[in-house]
């Protein structure tokens, strides 16, 4: 019998109504449709209304993965919320999850890697079922960006939206599954991207709202040259660990930041477009929900025994590429 490895057996993703457009920026900072097509691919973004908070957003993909996969509420293990605008900084959204559900005999926590949260709880998540002590995990990736980013700064606010998107991980010995992980961070990166306030070492205060620094920071030049590098090296160190070639590939579930960074990688995959899973035109970057998103709008596609290669680059620097064999039929 094979080795117990940890299959994602459902999914559900969700988006808020609220549609924020590259024309409905134009009259908000100086920018241009054209322009933020051309540099980023983005042409809308979904905006979670105020009064809201991720934690709405995760228990609505949580519901449609419901649908797809019913499963008792009692018999969750573990809940992984990866997040970077979580409801408070504490208790963490995965708590007010599991609360809100009935995971009543399940433990919670957040993740936090900034755009590569989902990537790294994959990963702790599948080790987790590998270990034969959990048999069912819920991994949610979800963030209200709209809540730390600056709408008078064009930098920033043209790239985000807000979004949840929720898998379970179970046991499987089928062979299918998690299979692989190369993870990496850097706190060197942080200087680049990153929001400076609102920790212990910058409290709330009158000054540093003053000075916009509960926002997201970015310089976007530098941190496109180490996500357009690091992101595509991951792919690679990641293939060739597993002796994968692109013909081996169903699909590269990429992180959603910037369609140019997503081609390149798949340029030196050598992976053609109709191998890479591509939303970022209607919701921008949604940090931590930008793979489950994914996994959500090509279920229909994906079948049994597909190899996919995920891969993401965020805030920390953090970055890295995960092997994992579909496991279900949807
Ligand atoms: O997900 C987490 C990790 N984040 C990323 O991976 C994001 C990586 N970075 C990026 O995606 C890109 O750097 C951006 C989309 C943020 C910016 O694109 P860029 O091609 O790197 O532009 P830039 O910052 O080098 O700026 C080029 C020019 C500048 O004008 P000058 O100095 O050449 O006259 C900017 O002032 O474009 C200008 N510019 C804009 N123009 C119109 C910057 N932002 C805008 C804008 N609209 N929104």
């Amino acid at each position: 019998m094979a080795a117990i490895r940890a299959s994602i057996t459902g999914v559900g993703g969700y988006v808020p109504d609220g549609i924020l457009t590259n024309k409905d920026l134009e009259s908000m900072v100086d920018t241009n449709d054209e322009w933020i097509v051309t540099r980023t691919g983005i042409r809308e973004r979904h905006i979670l209304e105020k009064g809201k908070g991720s934690s709405f957003m995760a228990l609505k993909a949580i519901e449609r993965l419901m649908e797809m996969r019913p499963t008792d509420p009692a018999e969750i293990d573990a809940i992984i919320c990866c997040t970077t605008t979580p409801d408070h900084v504490f208790p963490a959204t995965a708590n007010l999850i599991g609360a809100a559900i009935g995971a009543v005999n399940a433990f919670g926590f957040d993740l936090q890697a900034a755009c590569s949260g989902f990537l790294y709880g994959l990963t702790v998540g599948s080790q987790m079922i590998e270990t034969g002590r959990y048999k069912k995990i819920l991994l949610v990736g979800v963030d209200k960006m709209s809540s730390i980013i600056n709408y008078e700064d064009r930098a920033t606010c043209i790239i985000f939206g807000d979004g949840a998107g929720a898998v379970f991980l179970e046991p499987d010995n089928s062979g299918n599954g998690f299979i692989d992980a190369y993870l990496r961070s850097d706190g060197k990166g942080a200087e680049f991207l990153h929001m400076k306030a609102g920790g212990s070492l910058y409290p709330a205060s009158a000054e540093t709202v003053a000075n916009k620094e509960h926002y997201v920071y970015q310089e976007g030049a530098t941190v496109f040259k180490f996500a357009v590098t690091k992101m595509a090296e991951a792919v690679e160190i990641i293939m060739q660990k597993n002796n994968l070639t692109s013909d081996d590939i169903a699909f590269l579930v990429p992180h959603q930041a910037n369609k140019r960074i997503i081609d390149a990688t798949a340029e030196r995959a050598g992976l053609p477009p109709e191998k890479v899973m591509l939303n970022i035109e209607h919701y921008g970057n949604t940090t931590n929900a930008t793979l489950p998103l994914c996994l959500w709008d090509y279920r229909h596609q994906l079948k049994k025994g597909d190899n996919l290669i995920f891969a993401a680059f965020g805030g920390g620097f953090t970055w890295g590429a995960v092997y994992l064999k579909w496991g279900i039929e949807v």
